[in-house]
């Protein structure tokens, strides 16, 4: 029996952290061993914040060494940039065609976008989910190991597969968002507001290419308060964060002996910061050596680009030459 299609991706802008590795590389480096897998670096999507062109190569060689870093094999999977495949362009056109704009500026990310930068609103953005719906139709893929945030995104993706089903005939699967365990993953900030993010504040997002030292700094400025003082009660919200974070790098009798203390009112959160930093230093330290190590081979990243860009080019074909003719496409 042939093997189920991933797709997933990665924007190129910035330094990759916590919130990406669990919620969406953790699950690529399992996946490989089972499925077809096609990952590949955004780098057109992250030209809707206008990236200097001279920053753009470094941000995609490094998510490329990032995700190799994080135990990502190139030779089992396709790894590519998406502007390497010219059949996603070409997908997202014939997309854009069954898109309509009432719902495009409904969605929740275009909204958080239009508020961060209203000097920017361009096209691009409102038609970001499109876009991602190319990227994972292309391979008609069925599974998209993805964090929380990009839920919504998948089942836009579901709809315009339906549509192009219904008006030219069956041709594209319905894709589901994955996650190994239950539900999808939102990894927390620091601060106790949000999720670990690119773009906004560093300062409560821990990065694979953090240092020691700003790992340990980052942690023990994480917000806590001077604990419970009733037996068993409620947690709040940026205590129960703590807590899943530690739970993601801490073994599991540790953080039970914390989970205790807290119930029985004893907890020092200075104690329990100061273990999740050691133990997300032993957890980052060798993600990031590997990168620095891959990244100083230029050339080991072309070469890798080059033969995930041809798999999926391969994949991409296929596709397109049946899009193109079931929409009416074929003149001659
Ligand atoms: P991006 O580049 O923002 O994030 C990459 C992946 O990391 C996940 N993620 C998180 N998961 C848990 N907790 C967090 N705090 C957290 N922050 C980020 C994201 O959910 C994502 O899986 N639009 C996508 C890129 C993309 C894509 C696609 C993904 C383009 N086309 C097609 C899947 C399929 C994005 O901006 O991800």
């Amino acid at each position: 029996m042939s093997k189920e299609i991933v797709v997933s991706g990665i924007r190129s802008t910035g330094y990759l952290h916590l919130g990406n590795y669990f919620g969406a590389i953790r699950n690529y480096v399992k996946m490989q061993e089972e499925y077809n897998c096609y990952f590949f670096v955004a780098d057109y999507h992250s030209l809707t914040t206008h990236p200097d062109p001279k920053d753009l190569k470094a941000n995609v060689y490094r998510v490329v060494a990032e995700n190799v870093a994080c135990g990502l094999d190139p030779e089992k999977v396709a790894l590519y940039a998406q502007s390497d495949v010219p059949e996603i362009p070409e997908l997202y056109l014939m997309l854009n065609m069954m898109a309509y704009k009432g719902e495009l500026e409904k969605v929740p990310t275009f909204k958080d976008k239009v508020r961060q930068q209203p000097e920017n609103v361009n096209a691009g953005l409102l038609t970001y989910p499109v876009l991602m719906a190319a990227d994972i139709m292309i391979h008609r893929a069925v599974k998209v190991p993805v964090g929380k945030d990009q839920e919504q995104h998948i089942e836009m993706t579901r709809n315009f597969a339906q549509r192009f089903n219904n008006r030219y005939g069956e041709l594209f699967p319905e894709p589901q968002a994955f996650n190994y365990g239950s539900t999808l993953v939102k990894v927390p900030s620091l601060d106790g507001t949000g999720k670990m993010s690119k773009s906004e504040n560093g300062n409560a997002t821990l990065y694979l290419a953090d240092s020691d030292e700003l790992i340990r700094k980052k942690v023990m400025k994480a917000k806590t308060d001077s604990g419970p003082t009733e037996p068993n009660s409620e947690m709040p919200e940026y205590i129960q964060n703590i807590f899943f974070l530690m739970e993601l790098v801490s073994k599991s009798d540790v953080t039970e002996s914390f989970r205790r203390a807290y119930n029985e009112c004893t907890i020092r959160y200075g104690d329990m910061k100061k273990q999740i930093a050691e133990d997300m230093v032993s957890f980052i330290r060798p993600k990031r050596e590997q990168i620095e190590y891959l990244l100083a081979n230029e050339e080991g990243l072309k070469k890798i680009l080059r033969n995930g860009a041809e798999k999926a080019r391969e994949s991409a074909m296929k596709t397109i030459t049946e899009a193109r003719k079931l929409i009416g496409i074929n003149y001659y």
